[in-house]
């Protein structure tokens, strides 16, 4: 395993502000706030700064919206939020580095919150000028972002090498959890993949294959590799562009005695649309419909292959699970998941489909570890180094 990375316990902070990176990246619909995993998952750090004698000023991006102000992307009801959960008064700034942060945070105010990083166009090239701005607003920096740490941003990288830097405890623990995948499994090593694109996918199935023991493959993804294996898929989802190299994946892993499960028989529906027609068939009936999710025996043979599992990565649905008829997959294997960590196993659900999948089964908490990065947990486990893990390891 690597070496693990400095703490926030490591750092003086008493009487400092220190500057927080964390990845408050929700969803919201009409300016609400519909999941807050993301803003739970720091209050372990903030807290523990805030019983040490810190003062924080804590920032992070909300979209995307390419370094312009955007009313409907302002932090104000994550500051909400984190007021409730920190039970302190959370000072929202108005701007990210300009005339309002800096003089909440010269204050005596416990907790500011920045606004939106992304409101500046220095945030995402790391401009210097910017990374500049926002160190000079504290004395020493946390990264609790780990769904922020694949972006080589001026909040990421820029200020961890401006100010003396540590890891919040909830990025420690998902680099610690999710590398640990990779470097110590227990085997049998069961990976269990699903989502739309194979496309984005197939770097971590490549990483994976030296480490797995079988890889179950469910969700539109496995249609390109039913083509890869001349099967007929109807009129699904299928990744045209990727099925010489998905068959190559396929090639390697037999070559490296790794199994994989691919459906024997879907939900097959005339469209994507709910309350379309649509039926349970073996794949070899599918005719002109399109496969919506695994189906019965499918999700039956990936539960025998989970429950045989000491170890199992969880990355992606089986199907349309937004729709009730379709999601019958994607609870199959949730719960067969569940099963294994009750039996010992050690479970991880990366990737915000799984999480959202698991949230709307109400099942959060049937992994060992329910990771909130998205393309951050991807790209670890395609064996990446994270810039904002890698800056934090050359800085300790
Ligand atoms: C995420 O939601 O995965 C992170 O917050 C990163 O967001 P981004 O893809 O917009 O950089």
């Amino acid at each position: 395993m690597p070496d693990p990375l400095r703490s926030l316990d490591d750092l003086d902070v008493r009487d400092k502000r220190v500057l927080v990176r964390c990845d408050f990246n929700v969803p919201l619909s009409d300016g609400r706030i519909t999941d807050d995993l993301r803003i739970r998952s720091a209050v372990p750090t903030l807290s523990s700064l805030l019983r040490r004698g810190a003062r924080l000023a804590v920032c992070s991006h909300l979209g995307r919206p390419k370094g312009k102000v955007v009313d409907e992307l302002r932090l104000a009801p994550v500051a909400e939020r984190l007021a409730e959960l920190l039970d302190t008064d959370v000072r929202a700034a108005n701007d990210v580095v300009g005339g309002d942060a800096a003089a909440a945070c010269r204050s005596d105010a416990p907790v500011v919150l920045l606004e939106n990083l992304r409101f500046e166009a220095g945030e995402e090239n790391n401009d210097p000028a910017f990374a500049d701005a926002l160190a000079s607003l504290a004395d020493v920096y946390v990264n609790d972002a780990f769904g922020a740490a694949h972006r080589a941003h001026a909040s990421v990288v820029g200020v961890a090498e401006r100010l003396p830097s540590a890891a919040g405890y909830l990025l420690a623990e998902e680099v610690e959890k999710l590398e640990r995948l990779l470097h110590d499994p227990n085997e049998p090593f069961v990976a269990v993949l699903g989502g739309a694109k194979v496309s984005d996918k197939l770097a971590v199935i490549g990483n994976l294959l030296d480490r797995v023991d079988a890889i179950c493959i469910g969700g539109a993804m496995a249609f390109t590799l039913l083509v890869a294996q001349d099967k007929d898929v109807g009129r699904s989802l299928v990744e045209s562009d990727r099925v010489e190299e998905v068959a190559g994946i396929l090639r390697d892993a037999e070559r490296r005695g790794v199994d994989v499960f691919v459906p024997t028989d879907v939900v097959a529906a005339e469209s994507v649309d709910e309350g379309a027609p649509h039926e349970v068939v073996d794949l070899a009936g599918i005719g002109d419909r399109l496969g919506v999710d695994i189906g019965p025996k499918t999700s039956e043979q990936f539960a025998t292959v989970i429950a045989g599992a000491k170890t199992v990565l969880w990355n992606g649905p089986m199907g349309i699970f937004e729709i009730d008829a379709y999601s019958h997959g994607t609870k199959a294997v949730a719960r067969a998941i569940a099963d294994a960590t009750e039996n010992g196993a050690y479970t991880v659900a990366g990737g915000g489909d799984s999480a959202a999948a698991l949230k709307q089964l109400d099942m959060t908490d049937a992994v060992s570890h329910l990771s909130t990065g998205g393309g951050a947990s991807l790209e670890l486990l395609e064996g990446r180094d994270l810039p904002g893990v890698a800056v934090l390891r050359e800085r300790s």
